[in-house]
């Protein structure tokens, strides 16, 4: 009598965790939350919970469960590749999202592929990514995306000479590509090229090179952080802003969350990007004001953003779905989704799983107590033109 109600007892209690299982939805999240890009963790991680406390946690009956993973540095894929196979082996997520640097992303990626799981990919941003597996959709940009809009802007203001500096990895490459290709295209001249490892901050011998050059502006795309603080410092030390050298680059280098850090010499820098904290919208306004109540002292960001969008894709994909996480299905319903997001209105490239979003001009300006990216034109409805 007493085993058969133990029985009993342990069947319903099974019964009720295989009907609480079945109402979530568990999401794995890569991100490096320590170690030099640390504030990319943080950033997309705020950015994920603040949709969930504004918009609620359940959608398509399912509530939606956070597993987060550190893959500090976020630049060792296999670091990133054993806890993606463990958050599907042994935490059973259903969905992998996040991702900080590219080589997370791409590493991950067999695994998606593998265990036929939804891969959001909400910041890594060379080209490539989206072909490595089909289960794969992104929330952020590609830099050749930021980088054409920026290389056009220059020819047509009067930028002849330029020299590229780059992080020599994915993004670095994909942007050095894209800049050259779309200068030249637009009659101006590369005339000295240098790649520079991840995570350098010892810019002196390479800036001392492009000072002797003579260049009319310096491109660079460095992964915001350090590097790009010492970079910018390194730059008004050495004089090169004095012998009018100009810096243009995607909207990376003047990342909000490093900005201020950049200081006043930062100041003037024209970058192009998909996102600004002051972007002028009611949508960003009502983001920036909620953000910067939910996390004082933080400035919300293109990856915070990228975050917070990856997190409606989920919600509004879970909606179509009636909860279902299937590879197939939720990649078919997220093709093509359309959204007002905090960065102006976007879409998912139904063939390519990218983001098509408009791409501002921007100034560097002090704007109240702080440096802003203050946007002076746009081009809408831009793709990844590595893929067009
Ligand atoms: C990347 O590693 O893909 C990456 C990192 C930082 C960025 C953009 C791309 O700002």
């Amino acid at each position: 009598m007493q085993l058969k109600k133990t029985l009993l007892i342990a069947a319903l209690a099974l019964g009720a965790a295989q009907a609480f299982a079945a109402d979530v939805v568990k999401i794995g999240l890569v991100l490096p939350m320590s170690g030099p890009f640390a504030s990319y963790g943080k950033h997309i991680d705020n950015g994920v919970r603040l949709y969930l406390a504004q918009h609620g946690d359940t959608y398509g009956g399912k509530k939606i469960e956070l597993i987060v993973k550190d893959d500090a540095p976020g630049t060792a894929g296999d670091v990133s590749k054993r806890l993606a196979q463990e958050l599907v082996v042994r935490d059973k997520v259903d969905i992998l999202a996040g991702f900080g640097l590219t080589p997370s992303a791409l590493a991950v990626a067999p695994v998606a592929t593998e265990a036929k799981k939804p891969m959001v990919v909400m910041n890594a941003a060379t080209s490539i990514i989206t072909e490595k597996s089909p289960y794969i959709v992104r929330t952020s940009h590609t830099l050749a995306q930021d980088t054409a809009p920026i290389a056009i802007w220059a020819a047509k203001n009067g930028i002849k000479k330029v020299y590229t500096l780059v992080a020599d990895y994915g993004p670095g490459h994909d942007a050095e590509a894209q800049f050259k290709k779309s200068f030249t295209a637009a009659g101006g001249q590369i005339i000295g090229e240098v790649r520079v490892p991840v995570t350098n901050t010892e810019f002196a011998p390479y800036l001392q090179k492009i000072k002797d050059s003579h260049p009319d502006a310096v491109f660079l795309f460095i992964p915001p952080g350090a590097g790009a603080i010492a970079f910018m410092k390194g730059f008004a030390d050495r004089g090169l802003k004095q012998a009018g050298i100009k810096i243009i680059a995607t909207g990376d280098l003047t990342d909000e969350d490093i900005l201020d850090a950049e200081g006043d010499a930062a100041l003037g820098i024209i970058t192009a990007f998909h996102y600004s904290e002051v972007h002028p919208s009611p949508e960003n306004k009502a983001y920036v004001a909620a953000y910067e109540k939910a996390y004082p002292g933080s400035r919300p960001n293109f990856m915070s953003t990228a975050g917070y969008d990856g997190m409606h894709l989920i919600a509004a994909v879970l909606k179509k779905t009636n909860g279902s996480t299937d590879a197939e299905k939720f990649i078919d319903a997220a093709k093509g989704m359309k959204w007002v997001s905090p960065r102006g209105p976007v879409m998912i490239d139904p063939k390519t799983r990218d983001i098509v979003q408009t791409v501002y001009i921007r100034k560097v300006e002090k704007v109240g107590d702080h440096l802003q990216n203050v946007e002076f034109d746009s081009i809408p409805d831009v793709k990844d033109p590595v893929k067009e």
